[in-house]
């Protein structure tokens, strides 16, 4: 559905993205997820036609997507990072504005500020001017203004950022049923484990470039160290710990022993059953596997939060 192909956009000598390739399927929940100030914005303001790519392009269902191209705009929802709402006008009379931008008006308007309104449960509050909101609550209202014109894609901006845990899992909530319901979504956040909890498919982006892209499982699988055992440092393992030394590197730290398998897909029966022979109660053992932030750290040397 969306096809970005080899997009760069420089400001002035800055150099944001590079040679930027993405498909996108209609249907798929897509995280871009890259630290600040690696590209994620000028991305999305790309791919709405807001900026123009210094080269490269930019289609939607194989047309092209430029600023002047409205029917093409109208496909897509935008959620932008920054809240843009009017904070002295209620919610009802911010989405009128938004509607009439999309030349919805009348009746059919009303009905559509109502169904998002619902979605995004402010329902009660429609009459309350904006200045009144929560954080949580402007950011749903954010996202209700995108949805208004029905688009097929929403891409979302950091929709979550500044939003407590609550209202975070109502908006995942929402972009869940969203997408359930045949959208397609494009996702950025610098969150890792958002991007692992939502995306069904994402990218990594760092310093203007798509570094990996792929499943979640794709990605880990990237790397050479899938999973490491962690085990608790106490008088029940301290003397049996040596042991374990044949199955990869034994390290420790002032609480554990780590231990990095030396064959990543070693079974984990085998694992445990050497662990029961050396007689170390498997309570204090813990198998976590790689995430993201391993697989940002190992592509890029550095960690994915600052
Ligand atoms: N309008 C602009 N003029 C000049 N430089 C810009 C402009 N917009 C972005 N940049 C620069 O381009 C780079 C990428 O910025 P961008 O906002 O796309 O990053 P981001 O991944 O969205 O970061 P964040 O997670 O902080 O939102 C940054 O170095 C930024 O300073
Ligand atoms: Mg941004």
């Amino acid at each position: 559905m969306l096809n970005i192909n080899r997009v760069d956009k420089s400001f002035g000598n800055l150099q944001a993205l590079t040679n930027v390739s993405l498909k996108i399927e209609k249907g798929e929940f897509f995280g871009l997820l890259g630290p600040n100030g690696a590209g994620k914005t000028t991305l999305m303001n790309i791919i709405i036609g807001y900026f123009a790519a210094d080269t490269g392009t930019v289609s939607v269902d194989s047309e092209m997507m430029t600023y002047e191209n409205l029917t093409m705009r109208k496909k897509i929802g935008y959620v932008p990072q920054d809240i843009s709402l009017y904070l002295e006008l209620t919610a009802q009379q911010n989405l009128k504005i938004f509607g009439q931008l999309y030349d919805l008006e009348g009746a059919s308007l009303n009905k559509k500020i109502d169904e998002v309104l619902d979605l995004v449960q402010l329902k009660e509050r429609s009459g309350d001017r904006v200045k009144e909101f929560s954080g949580g609550m402007k950011r749903r209202l954010n996202l209700a203004a995108s949805l208004l014109h029905d688009p097929q894609m929403l891409l979302c901006d950091e929709p979550t950022v500044g939003v407590d845990p609550q209202s975070r899992n109502a908006i995942f909530d929402m972009l869940n049923q969203l997408n359930r319901s045949g959208k397609t979504i494009v996702y950025t956040t610098h969150y890792m484990e958002e991007a692992e909890r939502l995306c069904s498919r994402l990218a990594i982006i760092d310093h203007g470039r798509i570094i990996a892209s792929g499943t979640l499982i794709e990605l880990i699988n990237l790397l050479n160290q899938k999973e490491t055992l962690k085990i608790q440092k106490n008088a029940h393992t301290q003397n049996k710990i040596q042991a374990l030394g044949k199955l990869g590197h034994l390290s420790e730290t002032d609480f554990y022993y780590e231990l990095l398998p030396n064959d990543s897909y070693l079974l984990h029966s085998k694992i445990f059953a050497e662990i029961e022979t050396a007689g170390i109660p498997n309570q204090f053992v813990e198998i976590s596997r790689a995430s993201l932030e391993d697989v940002f750290l190992n592509i890029t040397g550095r960690s994915l939060r600052d």
